[in-house]
C-alpha cells in the first residue's frame, strides 16, 4: 500500500484509514507484529491470583500465555511446554507445579522444570537445562499486563494520571466477578474505533443517550490513552441501574478499555482472530459486597450492558461489510466528536510507518 496513507494527519482534516487496514490479511499479520505484540495487553487481575500456584490463561493474537503466583510473586510464561509444545494448563486453576497437559513434563512454578517422566534414560538429558521463558509482565491497580514485544512504552507511562484521576475509587482492591466473551464479525480496529466516539449515541443507543448527556460528552486524550466522559443524567429514572455519579470511559492504546462507574468497572479486551473478525472479552469487577447486594447489581448491569453492546456488535458488523464492499475511500472525521478515533489512529499510522 502507498505509504503516504500514513502520514501523521491534523485532526481538522484527517480522513480515516483506508479499507484495506481493515479487511487485507497482511494487515491483520502487520497489526499482530507491530502492533500488538508492541504493547502491554491485559492479562489478568490480582484478584485471581491471590494464592501461590493460582494461575490464569489467556491467549493474544493466538498466543497462548500463563500468568501464575509463584509464592515470590506474579509471572507470566508462555503456555507452551519445551518438550514438544503442549499446554500446561487448559483454564484458570490452582496447583503446586505445572504439569504438561500432553506427556506430563512439570515445572516449578517459577518455570524451572522439575521432572520429566522416562527421560532419564536419555543420554545428556537434565531437568536443569530446560526453562519455560518468562515474558515481560507488569501491574497496574490490580491488572496484570504483559508485553510480547520488545517496543513498549512503560506500563506507568501508558495509564499515566489515571489513578489520580478516578480516586476514591481503587480497582486493586476489587473483585473480579465474570467474563463474557463475543466473537464479532469485525476487524478489532473497527471495534474500537467505535468505542472511541460518543457521535454514534443518539442513532446506535438511543437508550443510554437517555441516561447520558450527549452535549457535555467530552473526550481528553493523552500520549497513550484517551478518556471519554459524560455526567449520568435522570439518576432516578427506573432503568439506570448506576446510580449518581460519572462515567469514566479510559482507552489505552492499542485494544484495552477500562469503564468505571459507580460501583461497577468493566474491562473490555479486543483481540483479533483474522482481518475480519475479533474477539472481544468483558471482564466485570466489584467492590467487595454481601453476596445479596453483589448479585443484584451483577443482574442490573448486565441486562443493561447486553443491550449497548448487541447494538455496539449489530453497527460494527455493517461497517465492516462497508469496507470490505470495495467502494470505501476514506471520509473525514468529525473534528468535534472523534478525536478519540483520530488520536487511535494517528498512533496506528505511527506504528505503520515504523
Ligand atoms: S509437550 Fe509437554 S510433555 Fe510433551
Ligand atoms: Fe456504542
Amino acid at each position: 500500500m502507498n505509504q503516504s496513507a500514513f502520514k501523521a494527519q491534523h485532526l481538522d482534516q484527517a480522513s480515516s484509514l483506508p479499507a484495506e487496514v481493515y479487511v487485507n490479511k497482511a494487515f491483520a499479520e502487520w497489526d499482530k507484529q507491530v502492533v500488538i505484540k508492541n504493547s502491554w495487553q491485559l492479562t489478568a487481575h490480582v484478584s485471581q491470583l491471590q494464592n501461590q500456584g493460582d494461575h490464569v490463561v489467556h491467549e493474544v493474537a493466538g498466543i497462548p500465555v500463563i500468568v501464575v503466583n509463584t509464592g515470590d510473586g506474579i509471572q507470566a510464561f508462555y503456555n507452551v511446554c519445551r518438550h514438544r509444545g503442549g499446554p500446561l494448563a487448559m483454564k484458570n486453576g490452582n496447583s503446586k507445579t505445572l504439569m504438561c497437559k500432553y506427556h506430563g513434563w512439570n515445572y516449578h512454578l517459577n518455570g524451572q522444570l522439575k521432572s520429566a517422566p522416562e527421560m532419564q534414560h536419555n543420554e545428556n538429558f537434565n531437568v536443569c537445562d530446560h526453562k519455560l521463558p518468562e515474558i515481560k509482565s507488569d501491574i497496574w491497580q490490580g491488572f496484570v499486563f504483559i508485553a510480547l514485544g520488545n517496543d513498549v512504552p512503560e506500563l506507568s507511562a501508558v495509564y499515566d494520571g489515571i489513578a489520580e484521576h478516578i480516586k476514591p475509587i481503587d480497582m486493586s482492591q476489587m473483585v473480579f466477578c465474570r467474563r463474557d466473551e463475543f466473537i464479532i464479525d469485525c476487524n478489532w480496529k473497527v471495534y474500537v474505533e467505535n468505542y472511541l466516539e460518543g457521535y454514534h449515541l443518539p442513532h446506535v443507543h438511543p437508550g443510554l443517550n437517555k441516561l447520558l448527556d450527549y452535549k457535555s460528552y467530552q473526550t481528553e486524550l493523552k500520549q497513550w490513552h484517551s478518556y471519554q466522559y459524560s455526567p449520568i443524567e435522570n439518576a432516578a429514572c427506573d432503568d439506570n441501574p448506576y446510580g449518581e455519579g460519572q462515567a469514566h470511559y479510559y482507552f489505552a492504546y492499542p485494544n484495552t478499555m477500562f469503564n468505571i462507574l459507580p460501583n461497577r468497572v468493566q474491562s473490555n479486551q479486543v483481540l483479533p482472530i483474522n482481518a475480519q473478525q475479533c474477539k472481544v472479552i468483558f471482564d466485570y469487577y466489584y467492590p467487595k459486597l454481601p453476596a445479596d447486594a453483589l448479585a443484584k447489581l451483577i443482574e442490573q448491569d448486565r441486562d443493561f450492558s447486553d443491550k449497548v453492546q448487541s447494538e455496539d456488535i449489530g453497527i460494527c458488523e455493517a461497517v465492516q461489510k462497508g469496507y470490505a464492499s470495495g467502494s470505501y475511500t476514506p471520509g473525514p472525521l468529525c473534528a468535534k466528536r472523534e478525536s478519540g478515533v483520530h488520536h487511535f489512529q494517528e498512533l496506528l499510522r505511527s506504528a505503520y510507518r515504523n
